[in-house]
């Protein structure tokens, strides 16, 4: 039977013995039940159409319904699924992946580690500073700077990096080592400004100053995403990330770029410090390696963390590494997936349909609720405020303009008081302005 024949209320009724991630009741009442997807649209089991503004959760970057990533799957699952790919064994697509990923986002990170997903990569990155140091002589260097607003993950140093309270607050005490500094924030800065000083550099001054109080001697890593999404898609100032790299270089701290949301495209650069001419120690990836077809994730690393690794003695032996490491299918969907991506260009045209996302969009500043409007490539946010003087968040209008623009058939979600918006890079410009076209309509009707 098609599950479109099922009946919506049953599979609802089904579906009470799965917790989901970030559940409450409130926000799981009436759930979509997604049936399928194609393009940018998923189409639910009571037949609806829904132009997926967020690419799932950032990362359907090729859009759904590829045959291409099926059959890769389908292959190399026929001929060997899964294997052991801890040291000792290796497998075809986990050393082909490695082979093309070396390199490829930054040319002094030619070293891969896989995991499954960017929570991993994250717990991995922090191991790895650890690591590092304590190879070099420096055990005393464990901890990590983060930002507020800072998105992680949820595995329990993730969570800890994470600059948003409501991760931490049924889940503490809190990991020691991690502490946050202000955001890049342009439009609601909450750091201090000097005289003449731009909010980029009084940003990364933050840093230097949090070194300083920690001690650099007792700094591993300074954690950082190009893009703040799940904070509200906050876009630093360009002079920002230079700035932050002369600083890591200054006092000895490993900069890790969590390029979970910003790699492979997103920001209309292949990743997203490129634009910044930034390059960082440690990489941690996801999401869009694969478009989400399977679960994959990883680091990369530089020649002297690997240099580290590879001269240890049996005593300090690398003892990290997940069952899925390297996951043969996932890795043959990737290798697949990487090509979509070059072939149909997707990163400069996550350069172009951004640029007609974010003037769509800024076009809807004319509404008085919209506060601030930012984007870069294909992951734009709209910030609503009650006035525009006094730039008061207004998170319950986000919440009741998002639910209102799925009634239009536009899935956006809504972070505080920012509504995110992250399609498929695939999308066309006519889908580009159904997003801005439902927006707009939203807004009109809650005005
Ligand atoms: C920047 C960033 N890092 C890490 C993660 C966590 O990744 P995952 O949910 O795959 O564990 C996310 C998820 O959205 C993210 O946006």
């Amino acid at each position: 039977m098609a599950t479109s024949q099922l009946d919506n209320a049953t599979l609802q009724e089904q579906d009470k013995h799965q917790l989901h991630p970030l559940q409450h009741p409130k926000t799981h009442a009436d759930p979509l039940v997604i049936e399928r997807g194609e393009g940018v649209y998923l189409y639910t089991a009571d037949g609806r159409k829904i132009l997926d503004g967020m690419a799932g959760l950032w990362n359907v970057d090729v859009g759904y319904g590829r045959e291409e990533l099926a059959q890769a799957a389908y292959d190399q699952m026929k001929r060997m699924a899964y294997t052991s790919n801890f040291a000792g064994m290796t497998n075809i697509p986990a050393t082909q992946l490695a082979n093309k990923l070396s390199g490829y986002a930054y040319p002094k990170l030619k070293t891969t580690f896989f995991t499954s997903g960017g929570s991993e990569s994250n717990d991995s990155a922090f191991k790895i500073a650890r690591y590092y140091w304590k190879r070099l002589g420096k055990p005393d260097k464990y901890k990590v700077i983060a930002r507020q607003f800072g998105y992680h993950g949820i595995t329990l140093a993730a969570t800890f990096a994470t600059g948003i309270e409501r991760y931490h607050k049924m889940f503490g005490p809190p990991v020691p080592g991690f502490s946050h500094i202000v955001a890049p924030y342009s439009y609601r800065f909450a750091g201090e400004l000097k005289s003449g000083e731009t909010i980029g550099l009084a940003a990364a001054r933050a840093l230097e100053e949090a070194i300083q109080r920690e001690g650099p001697d007792t700094v591993a890593a300074f954690i950082a995403e190009p893009v703040q999404g799940v904070g509200g898609v906050i876009i630093p100032p360009d002079d920002y990330f230079p700035r932050i790299r002369e600083i890591c270089d200054q006092y000895g701290v490993l900069f890790i770029a969590d390029e979970v949301i910003t790699g492979f495209g997103r920001t209309g650069e292949l990743f997203g410090l490129n634009r910044y001419g930034v390059q960082p120690d440690i990489l941690s990836f996801a999401k869009a390696i694969t478009s989400g077809y399977q679960p994959l994730g990883g680091n990369q690393i530089t020649d002297e963390i690997y240099d580290a690794i590879l001269s240890a003695p049996d005593t300090d032996t690398w003892m990290h590494g997940y069952t899925y490491s390297g996951h043969a299918t996932a890795c043959a969907v990737a290798l697949r997936n990487l090509e979509l991506i070059e072939n149909e260009k997707l990163v400069e045209r996550s350069k172009q349909l951004g640029e007609r996302l974010l003037a769509g969009l800024s076009s809807l500043k004319e509404f008085s609720v919209v506060g601030d409007v930012r984007g870069l490539g294909l992951i734009c946010g709209v910030e609503l405020v009650t006035d525009k003087e006094s730039k008061t968040a207004d998170v319950a209008l986000a919440a009741k303009i998002m639910r209102s623009c799925l009634d239009r058939g536009l899935r956006t979600r809504n972070i505080g008081s920012t509504l995110a918006f992250s399609p498929p890079l695939t999308i066309t410009e006519d889908e580009v302005d159904e997003i801005v076209r439902i927006l707009g309509s939203a807004l009109d009707s809650a005005g």
